[in-house]
């Protein structure tokens, strides 16, 4: 197995001007302040090691001397004959969960105890984020479980080398229909995962063409098991996204009937080949049924036969089967109004519930929609009572800026895992179902399809690697507030001048706002340009045959979604949710028009009209991103010339995208409804 000190991966293929943007936020920047040093050193002179090293803990202390030689010059020294009893001692405890660590300090001595040898890397990447936010370790006592037991990341990389709704260049796992032989960056990027406690992942998009297809084979299996190794040394377990038709895309069979024989043998004998050759392997995630892929419908099937079919394939090797909601019919007819997609997953898997195996996961987007600025909670989640399921977030932004724009998104998913489903009464909330805690779930957590690229700074935007961190830190502790999560990033990140501290935050925290400001108003969503999803375009969303899905027209706008008068979507939510968006008095003005079709004089709990709300909104959103620049010019002297011209290039082409929306939505709707913006600006 080929082994790197993280330290010489990373100056390997960068020059240093770029390597402070790819180290992220691990920049373990030397410490001036002595004061601070002498206080540490203690600490950190000797690791004695009280456990059986193994090929993760192996990482951990490479980990950690890297960032003790660059912070403190220091060459810590590691003790494993119990000699020494300062500095930091590593132990483990079985009888801790998996993941979960104990960090307790004396004045001299550390002892980090862990459930596990992947929890005794979290718990140095814990302290090592402590040292570079500059707390103090004497008299610390922390317990940290995770509230997550499976914390994923999907990629949506094709082996032709491009990202499906990749905005941070081409994959770093395929090109030219190859896997890339240098895995560097591989490696790089699973201590990264690591150090935000990610413990799974895909490589392969979702959507699986012919040749990864193939990846179950041998043609590929050999490059599966190393790339499966390399995540394994960062106690990272590796899943495949699989063809669901691939008995037929093989050429093996005529049918992937999931209760035909043949099928089954199919499946039986390929998860046992997979399993020979990668033991580790997670297991399958399967879009069927969805956007022209295949699935069990074809046969006449539901989706429990079809996951089960699976599930059962992998079963003898620990494997699991990770089947997605995100199921609808692709084309709507707008003559219709009750068919509504918004209905698609609880329609779908709702009475399949209890029916899946025990090793099927159904993996369910936070929204019923498709990751739009502004989404309810999808109604499933709490309705599901007897099934496994992942909640699946979106990393990339795909309807929200392509990491052109700057978006901080924990603010966003924070109010979808607090949202109160009512599922068992009050206090049933998306954060305490989707751990597993709410049904005593076998199989639990949540999923995020992820913004990386091979781009020198991973996510194309700079600042979108605060995505990157805080959803790994949020999904590990979901009670963390959104403040604090950008705080750990920015010291991390950019240091500790108060100045670029508090500018930085200032920036972050209302950019979620200020982006749903300038672009989709009060919940309607898309509103994006066709196929690739960027820039305004009112009626162009592919997916809506005739482009008028938000209704609007010269006397009102939004979607009917009441049991009263439209498609009854309101009623899959419990009665306390269901009551509130069905009513148009209770119904909060961020999603009203996801719920309600109104009249654009219909006046808002704001006060202002919705015609009015929108001109306001989209002048606001502009100005906001106005102050993210002068904002981010007055850190010039303050942040390294790369990082600081990088970001500052994109937010100048966000000014130049959130006018081109204020004045496509505003001249639209000015248009649509002859109700001229009372505040006289113009319309363009
Ligand atoms: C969105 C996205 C697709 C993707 C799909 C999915 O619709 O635009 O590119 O394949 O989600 O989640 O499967």
């Amino acid at each position: 197995m080929e082994k790197f000190r993280a330290s010489e991966r990373l100056v390997d293929q960068l020059s240093e001007e770029k390597l402070t943007s790819y180290r992220a936020w691990l920049q373990y920047e030397q410490i001036e302040n002595q004061d601070y040093v002498s206080k540490i050193k203690p600490f950190v002179q000797h690791v004695a090691v009280d456990l059986a090293c193994d090929e993760i803990i192996d990482n951990a202390l490479i980990e950690w001397q890297t960032g003790l030689s660059s912070m403190f010059q220091i060459n810590a020294s590691i003790i494993k004959d119990g000699s020494v009893d300062k500095g930091l001692v590593l132990k483990l405890d079985q009888d801790y969960q998996e993941d979960a660590y104990v960090l307790r300090a004396s004045d001299d001595q550390l002892i980090l105890t862990g459930g596990s040898s992947r929890a005794i890397l979290y718990g140095v990447f814990h302290i090592l984020r402590l040292i570079q936010r500059r707390a103090l370790l004497a008299g610390l006592s922390i317990k940290e479980t995770p509230k997550n037991k499976i914390r994923m990341i999907n990629h949506w990389d094709d082996m032709n080398g491009s990202v499906e709704r990749g905005y941070a260049g081409k994959s770093f796992f395929f090109d030219d229909y190859q896997f890339i032989k240098d895995r560097q960056r591989v490696y790089d990027y699973a201590r990264l995962l690591s150090s935000v406690g990610i413990n799974a992942l895909t490589i392969n998009n979702v959507n699986v063409h012919r040749i990864e297809t193939e990846l179950v084979t041998d043609t590929f299996l050999s490059d599966v098991k190393q790339t499966s190794d390399i995540f394994n040394q960062y106690g990272i377990t590796m899943y495949l996204s699989i063809n669901y038709a691939a008995p037929v895309e093989l050429g093996v069979l005529t049918t992937a009937d999931p209760l035909d024989e043949d099928v089954i043998a199919f499946w039986g004998k390929t998860a046992k080949h997979v399993y020979d050759v990668v033991p580790n392997l997670g297991g399958f995630l399967v879009k069927a049924d969805s956007e022209n892929r295949p699935g069990p419908f074809t046969y006449g099937r539901d989706h429990a036969q079809g996951a089960n079919m699976l599930g059962k394939a992998v079963e003898p090797y620990g494997g699991k089967v990770i089947w997605r909601c995100f199921v609808y019919n692709n084309k709507q007819d707008w003559r219709d109004r009750k068919t509504d997609r918004a209905r698609a997953a609880y329609d779908h898997f709702k009475p399949l519930d209890g029916e899946f195996n025990d090793n099927v996961i159904l993996q369910i987007k936070n929204g019923p929609m498709d990751f739009q600025v502004r989404e309810p909670v999808s109604p499933l989640i709490g309705e599901l009572e007897n099934t496994n399921q992942f909640l699946e977030f979106q990393i990339a932004q795909e309807y929200l800026g392509q990491q052109r724009h700057l978006v901080y998104l924990i603010p966003q998913w924070k109010e979808v895992l607090e949202f109160d489903t009512y599922a068992k009464g009050e206090n049933t909330k998306v954060k305490d179902i989707v751990s597993g805690e709410v049904f005593d779930n076998k199989i639990a957590g949540i999923v995020a399809v992820t913004n990386v690229g091979i781009d020198y700074n991973w996510t194309g935007h700079t600042i979108a690697q605060l995505n990157f961190y805080g959803y790994g830190r949020l999904i590990w502790n979901p009670d963390l507030t959104s403040e604090e999560i950008a705080l750990e990033w920015i010291k991390q990140t950019f240091g500790h001048d108060p100045k670029t501290i508090e500018t930085i935050m200032k920036m972050v925290m209302p950019s979620w706002e200020a982006y749903e400001n300038y672009t989709s108003p009060l919940g309607i969503g898309w509103m994006v340009n066709v196929s690739h999803h960027y820039g305004p375009n009112i009626d162009g969303y592919e997916y809506d045959m005739w482009g008028t899905y938000h209704f609007a027209d010269r006397n009102g706008i939004g979607v009917d979604r009441t049991i009263a008068t439209g498609t009854g979507y309101t009623g899959q939510y419990h009665a306390e949710n269901r009551d509130l968006y069905e009513s148009i008095e209770t119904c909060p003005d961020e999603l009203l028009l996801f719920f309600h079709h109104v009249p654009y004089t219909h006046v808002l709990k704001s006060g202002k009209t919705v015609i009015q709300h929108i001109y306001d909104t989209h002048h606001k959103g502009v100005e906001q991103v106005e102050e993210m620049i002068a904002n981010w010019d007055s850190l010039a002297d303050k942040v390294d010339e790369r990082r600081h011209q990088d970001v500052k290039e994109r937010l100048s082409h966000q000014l130049w995208s959130a006018k081109e929306w204020r004045d496509t939505i505003n001249s639209y709707f000015y248009r649509k409804s002859g109700i001229a913006d009372e505040q006289n600006r113009k319309i363009y």
